[in-house]
């Protein structure tokens, strides 16, 4: 694994499954109230130019349960670029705090801070991808027990962030993804060349139909991503075929999973009763959200869960 992780494809199939197997020892030591500071006297930057509540908490959460402390860094208090340039803000706070984590508008602002930060930076969503959600996904699914390479996940709606940091890390991982979208909204061509490249199998159609049948996984995402609201009202027109709904999940494999990254617009993307339902897994997604990216904040710095 790269010295950051602000993509899906910075992880190889051997990180993932060890990210995935120390995410797992941290949960089941939480669970079992064993406590450890690993990240005793080190400090991270949580800098957030859009709103969250999953990414911000597991960020500050996971922190202090490592025994380390979060300092949080809103977008207009540091003005990102404009009060100050990307790069002297990587090399002030690199001279500060022992990581980064960062949700950004532009993809390369992320990349810019990795650039002139020595040390690791986060990736906690950008327009381009959200990789924590994807690790926390595919843990999700690999606590389980199920064999990912012989999985088939089907993406309905928007191939945005959250669907590209998905579909990657699935490509390195063997599973088998599908995308359904309206024409114009397909996941960008760069995504589907790095799935080419890593020998990974991707599909994109339109009709989710096509997409669900006989498929293992049904995921979603709103229709309107944040830093897109003034699409809104023509992407509820474009979306409005793509719903998971009780009908689509009838014609998934009768054992599918429900997935969602969350927050959802409840009867839009998704019905009530299916992100409520039996096959919902999406509040283990949520919490996942913790254990993985705890996982990868000691991965980055070097600690062990043993480190007291
Ligand atoms: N899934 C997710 O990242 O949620 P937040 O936007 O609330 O952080
Ligand atoms: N695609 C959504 C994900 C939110 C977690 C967005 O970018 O707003």
């Amino acid at each position: 694994m790269t010295r950051h992780f602000l993509s899906s494809a910075d992880l190889t199939r051997d990180d993932a499954l060890g990210l995935f197997a120390l995410a797992a020892d941290l949960k089941q030591r939480r669970k079992a109230g064993q406590r450890s500071a690993p990240l005793a006297g080190r400090t991270f930057a949580l800098i957030f130019e859009k709103p969250s509540l999953r990414t911000r908490v597991t960020f500050e959460v996971g922190i202090i349960q490592l025994g380390g402390r979060a300092v949080y860094l809103s977008g207009p208090e540091i003005g990102l670029g404009t009060r100050e340039s990307v790069p002297d803000v990587a090399r002030n706070l690199s001279r500060w705090v022992d990581g980064i984590a960062a949700r950004v508008y532009a993809h390369e602002t992320v990349e810019g801070l990795a650039r002139h930060a020595t040390v690791p930076v986060i990736n906690g969503l950008s327009d381009f991808e959200h990789p924590c959600q994807a690790l926390a996904d595919f843990f999700t699914l690999w606590e389980r027990g199920l064999d990912l390479a012989r999985m088939r996940v089907a993406w309905i709606g928007d191939g945005n962030n959250v669907c590209h940091s998905l579909v990657l890390l699935g490509a390195i991982l063997g599973a088998s993804t599908v995308v359904a979208c309206p024409p114009g909204y397909a996941p960008d061509p760069r995504v589907a060349e790095t799935v080419r490249r890593v020998g990974g199998r991707l599909e994109v159609i339109d009709d989710p139909r096509a997409a669900a049948t006989g498929a293992d996984v049904l995921y979603t995402d709103v229709w309107t991503s944040m830093g897109q609201e003034a699409e809104r009202e023509r992407r509820l027109e474009v979306f409005r075929r793509y719903q998971i709904n009780e009908t689509l999940l009838g014609v998934a494999k009768p054992s599918a999973l429900v997935m969602h990254c969350l927050p959802a617009h409840r009867g839009e993307e998704i019905t009530d009763g299916v992100l409520d339902g039996p096959q919902s897994i999406v509040l283990d997604q949520a919490e996942n959200r913790l254990h993985a990216q705890k996982a990868v904040i000691l991965h980055l710095l070097g600690g062990s869960p043993d480190d007291v």
